[in-house]
């Protein structure tokens, strides 16, 4: 079986996850899909997504005829993994707040979670926090904001500093904390302002590594072939919204060729 590996996203943050793809899964083929006509998802209410989720990836699934889909997004993956799985045919590794690992490093036993305000709610991640950091104290903040920067930064924009640091002050009026989960794939991009702005030494816990590991566990499970000849394809839900030349330009940097649109 080819492996051909289903990247989604509701935009283009999910390339922090592809990037670590990339890495330990060189020869596999991958189709990205980004929702653009339906970003942002932190935003929405969990009847929208269930509903969009549960309707767009069995096709985005059927049109590339992938192996293994990943969900390189907190904000879906924390709400309808099961859902989803319900209704594609193919295995589905999703991306989930890295609590685990974070209560692992913390010494001070106060966590940061930077979320979506959607992942930050929902119950998966209240479990998430009382089943391996019961004792530890949770700092949460849900920001739209960072999203919006962090697709601008990908997208090879400028970002204000000040725009971060104030979506991050709560966070650092905890003298004690010392670790923070980056639990929405967009703000892998942002690490390098993070730690810019961190008033001391601070580990920025991401899922990205691990869900790339699980995935490659997975491929060797299935007995996936690596490919010689690739082509990677970009597939979003919307032309309007975006700039296409800008998009063609980073997803080469990535090895994709393609835009198609699928409407949903
Ligand atoms: N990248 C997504 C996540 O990991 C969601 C961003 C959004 O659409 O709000 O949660």
């Amino acid at each position: 079986m080819k492996s051909r590996i289903a990247v989604f996203d509701s935009g283009i943050g999910g390339l922090s996850v592809l990037s670590e793809l990339q890495k330990i899964l060189p020869s596999s083929e991958y189709y990205y899909c980004l929702d653009n006509a339906f970003y942002p998802y932190g935003t929405k209410t969990e009847e929208e997504l269930i509903q969009r989720l549960t309707k767009l990836l069995p096709i985005f699934v059927r049109n590339c005829d992938a192996r293994i889909l990943v969900l390189a997004c907190n904000t879906a993956s924390t709400l309808a993994l099961e859902a989803i799985r319900s209704v594609v045919n193919i295995p589905v590794v999703g991306v989930v707040p890295a609590i685990k690992p974070a209560a692992n490093l913390s010494k001070s036993r106060v966590i940061g979670l930077l979320a979506t305000e959607a992942t930050v709610r929902r119950k998966y991640t209240d479990s998430l926090i009382s089943d391996f950091a019961k004792d530890c104290e949770l700092i949460k903040i849900g920001s739209r904001k960072l999203v919006d920067i962090a697709e601008a930064k990908i997208r090879g924009d400028l970002v204000s500093l000040s725009e971060i640091s104030s979506e991050l002050a709560p966070f650092f009026k905890h003298e004690n904390l010392d670790t923070i989960v980056l639990a929405c794939t967009h703000f892998d991009h942002l690490r390098e302002e993070f730690e810019k702005l961190a008033p001391r030494d601070i580990r920025w816990v991401s899922s990205a590594g691990a869900v790339a590991l699980r995935t490659k566990t997975l491929a060797e499970e299935l007995g996936l072939k690596e490919l010689d000849k690739k082509e990677n394809r970009l597939i979003g839900t919307q032309v309007a919204k975006m700039n296409l030349h800008t998009l063609s330009v980073l997803f080469k940097r990535y090895g994709f060729a393609f835009y198609q649109t699928l409407i949903v």
